[in-house]
């Protein structure tokens, strides 16, 4: 372990790279990243770094979404078969169908759309947000137009009960967050009675309708340091998270959601990036993120919905 971290330490010399890791890598790369944060962080992050290179540790939307922001960077993926079920639910061509049949209905709309998606939706859409600053971006869209919100059918309805704003939603869901079972989180209620407990808002209603603090990962960061006692915390997210928490709050007790005998609360597509395809991906120069021309309306959509505005306002703040 310690040898490919050494290893990956000179790797990052040699090749004048940053890295950036998403709150759901495991411990390891977390660790050794030089910033961690949640996808709006590291979006705005990756616009900051001073090497010629970025290694992105998390899955391809956030890469690309690194590449879109910085065309003159270099910017690796580990794996690039890490995907999201997200994005997969939203293929840019059933989008493009679906926003013709709407406007051939006379309806007026603007397309907001999750992070979670390829650059191609992005490049179809009007607004990209992230669980970091949908609320803010939502209210900038004008009230005479109704929203199309895609693909995260449960944030959407989260943000319609937030915001007040109707939503057409999109069929799709995380597959992480989607399993989370109520009966799962009730049962580690009545054995933790005291606890708070923490969603993501891609979780379906039930599991949200039961907790303290429905936010995004850097949310949840931010509610774990209003506590003033040491507190039993249930969270419902990617497991991984749970280090980032012990890291900054270890005054805390967590426990997972649905709980430590289950695996379904590993994101497999974040599960793809390991040291040694991080050590590899330094070494070789690849897999490489490249410029498609899609990104370019992608870019000027990124840039007015994440990088131009309010930077404070997160989801359940
Ligand atoms: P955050 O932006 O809250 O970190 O969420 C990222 C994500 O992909 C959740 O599944």
């Amino acid at each position: 372990m310690t040898d490919i971290v050494a290893e990956i330490k000179a790797l990052k010399e040699r090749e004048d790279a940053t890295i950036l890791a998403h709150y759901y890598q495991n411990s390891e790369i977390q660790e050794l990243a030089d910033f961690t944060g949640d996808s709006l962080k590291l979006a705005r992050a990756a616009t900051q770094v001073k090497t010629k290179t970025i290694v992105f540790c998390g899955v391809h939307f956030m890469a690309e979404t690194a590449k879109i922001l910085n065309p003159d960077k270099r910017v690796l993926l580990p794996d690039l078969e890490a995907g999201c079920s997200l994005a997969d639910s939203c293929p840019a061509d059933k989008l493009k169908q679906f926003q013709d049949f709407l406007r051939s209905q006379g309806r007026k709309f603007q397309t907001v759309t999750y992070i979670n998606s390829s650059a191609a939706v992005k490049a179809l859409s009007d607004w990209v947000v992230t669980s970091g600053n949908a609320v803010e971006v939502i209210r900038r869209v004008p009230p005479d137009y109704e929203i199309l919100f895609v693909p995260d059918k449960h944030l959407g309805s989260y943000l319609e009960e937030v915001t007040g704003r109707k939503m057409i939603l999109w069929d799709g869901t995380c597959i992480v967050h989607e399993v989370f079972s109520v009966q799962d989180l009730l049962e580690l209620k009545k054995r933790y009675p005291k606890a708070v407990t923490v969603a993501h808002p891609e979780c379906p209603a039930n599991i949200r309708e039961h907790s303290d603090f429905v936010g995004g990962t850097e949310g949840m960061l931010r509610f774990l340091g209003t506590l003033k006692e040491p507190t039993d915390v249930l969270v419902a997210t990617e497991v991984n998270m749970l280090w980032q928490m012990q890291h900054n709050y270890p005054q805390h007790r967590y426990h997972p959601v649905p709980g430590i005998t289950c695996a379904c609360n590993r994101c497999p597509f974040m599960a793809r990036n390991t040291l040694e395809k991080l050590r590899d991906c330094l070494a070789k120069g690849e897999p490489e993120i490249h410029w498609q021309p899609e990104f370019d309306k992608a870019r000027e959509v990124l840039e007015r919905s994440l990088l131009n505005g309010p930077v404070k306002t997160t989801v359940g703040d």
